[in-house]
């Protein structure tokens, strides 16, 4: 703040304090004027937001006819201004922050220094998630704990109407609505810094499909008693599972493990449509399943829940986020932070916890025996050693065939049964990190009008099944077979059945045997690898793909 000067036509800073903004604003343009802070017109005020001001152009045209000139298209800016305007009136930082943010409609966690506090940071949240980070002599501000862990694992949480002055040596909490100090508890974040980092990959993604054997044994080791206080609830009540985006699709998939191993049926229902979809009531258990923790749509349809009586539970990896804080039971997946924007380890680790819960229900309901579930469970204990091989084995061969077909514009993923959400994800995969068209879709629907477009041009991805699974091995091999007689293109992701069906493939990934339990989990992994080489070929920002951010906290 004291000194700025212009070196190499960049503009350099040097103070003892700062606050920026790491994603572009959800209003306007990609353009300087729309990157934050955002300044009021003398330049007194720099604010950081995330979320949405819903009320900024009523606002905006407000504090226009006072004669402000507005000099971005977002709708933060109308945050410094009104902090410009309401010190002139008042004379103290304070009030005015205050005074501006019962002004403000929407969702925010916002982020505020002013030249008359040139020591002090002041922040303040609604809806949008927002944490101190308390070292000895220095104090941070983030929406995620990853923004200081590796400073500091002391964090306090700010909720909901609640703001924080801070300084290099305190830091004071108060609620904005009735002036009132909070006295907030510090939460200890265990979360190990080392794996913050991306310890010789060249890419958090790559580093985090690799992490997958030890996310399942995390995933394996969550509390047995947070489990079975879900399955508790489901065994009395009708069961909505939702998440949205990948975790939708690992929702879709837990739907078939809990219609297997316990014989119920839930629906799963993508966050952003529940509300118009879901007739919850007092007798529903609402399952929701987040990364973040702090995803708008989800935390929406939670909140619509929780008004109409409804139980509610989540499986969570941010410890002490939104909703592991709001609903009646959470389980904390520990699988660790997830950097890359990209969810796969995570997807990976919810994915074995749902099944692990559809066995603890099993077991409550009698649907599965002491021994059958000891069974599954062993499965599960396998698959962390198979992955690892797996991984070393064919990443080769991945990377060869991602290099190869990188060019391809258009891709079907195809899959029967379980395989179904998989085909989904993988193809959400190669989509957003790749940015190239891929379609998810059950192999039944090819003949009810997909097969009309297969040509040689049309390249498709099989996940097939063991055979073991005959039923859905043969109906998924009859999907092959069209494609094939159109002289469409199939990589067929298949396990080792000693040569059969071979010859029908164009391009083959073949895996070791594994039991049915791990076979879908298996090909996820090698799917995401497939997108992760291709999005590398094509020199795409793997880390940090376009226009999606880790924590969508905006709907
Ligand atoms: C995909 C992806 C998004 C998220 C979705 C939900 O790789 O990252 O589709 O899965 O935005 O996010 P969470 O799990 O944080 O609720």
């Amino acid at each position: 703040m004291e000194e700025f000067y212009q070196k190499d036509s960049v503009l350099r800073h040097k103070s003892h304090m700062g606050i920026a903004h790491t994603r572009w604003a959800t209003h306007g343009k990609v353009t300087r004027n729309n990157t934050h802070p955002m300044m009021s017109q003398d330049k007194a005020f720099a604010v950081v937001h995330n979320g949405i001001i819903s009320n900024y152009r009523t606002l905006k045209s407000q504090l226009e006819k006072e004669g402000v000139r507005f000099l971005s298209e977002t709708d933060t800016e109308v945050v410094p201004h009104l902090l410009q305007k309401f010190y002139k009136q008042t004379k103290n930082v304070e009030k005015a922050f205050v005074k501006t943010l019962s002004m403000l409609e929407g969702t925010y966690a916002v982020v505020m220094i002013t030249q008359y506090h040139p020591d002090t940071i002041f922040c303040a949240r609604k809806e949008s998630p927002l944490m101190l980070g308390i070292g000895d002599e220095i104090k941070y501000v983030g929406s995620d704990f990853n923004a200081f862990i590796d400073h500091t694992k002391n964090a306090v949480i700010i909720d909901d109407e609640e703001y924080a002055i801070l300084t290099r040596d305190r830091y004071v909490v108060k609620n904005f609505l009735t002036g009132e100090e909070i006295v907030k508890p510090i939460t200890r974040i265990e979360w190990d810094s080392e794996t913050s980092k991306k310890g010789g990959y060249p890419h958090y993604m790559l580093k985090e499909i690799y992490e997958q054997p030890q996310t399942i044994l995390n995933a394996l080791e969550v509390d047995e008693k947070a489990l079975d206080d879900v399955a508790e609830f489901m065994t009395k009540r009708n069961t909505y599972l939702v998440g949205v985006g990948t975790t939708f699709y690992v929702a879709k998939y837990a739907k078939y493990i809990f219609a297997r191993l316990a014989g119920r049926y839930f629906s799963s229902i993508s966050s952003d449509e529940f509300i118009a979809l879901s007739p919850v009531d007092r007798d529903s258990l609402v399952l929701a399943i987040s990364q973040s923790g702090e995803t708008y749509d989800t935390i929406t349809a939670l909140k619509h829940a929780q008004s109409k009586g409804a139980k509610t539970a989540a499986i969570v990896n941010v410890i002490g986020s939104t909703l592991s804080r709001m609903v009646d039971r959470v389980i904390l997946q520990g699988s660790g932070p997830e950097i890359c924007v990209i969810s796969t380890k995570a997807a990976l680790a919810q994915m074995v916890i749902l099944t692990t819960l559809a066995m603890r229900l099993a077991l409550k309901t009698r649907k599965m025996t002491r021994k059958q579930y000891n069974e599954a469970l062993a499965t599960l204990h396998e698959m962390p050693e198979i992955i690892g091989n797996v991984l070393n084995e064919r990443s080769g061969f991945i990377h060869r065939i991602a290099n190869q077909y990188k060019n391809i514009k258009h891709w079907l993923y195809l899959g029967r049964g379980m395989y179904y959400p998989v085909a989904l994800e993988s193809a959400l995969k190669m989509k957003e990190v790749a940015y190239i068209h891929a379609e998810g879709m059950p192999g039944g629907f090819l003949k009810h009008g997909t097969l009309a477009m297969i040509d040689s041009d049309i390249y498709s991805i099989v996940f097939m099944p063991p055979a073991t699974e005959k039923e859905l091995y043969e109906s998924t091999l009859s999907s092959v077979a069209e494609i094939r007689a159109r002289s469409g293109f199939v990589l067929g992701i298949h396990f080792d059945e000693r040569g059969k069906n071979r010859d029908l493939f164009s391009e083959e990934l073949i895996l070791p045997s594994v039991p049915p339990l791990a076979a879908p989990l298996l090909q996820l992994i090698l799917a995401q690898l497939f997108a992760y080489f291709t999005a590398t070929s094509l020199k795409r920002n793997v880390d940090k793909p376009r226009s999606l951010a880790k924590s969508v906290t905006v709907g």
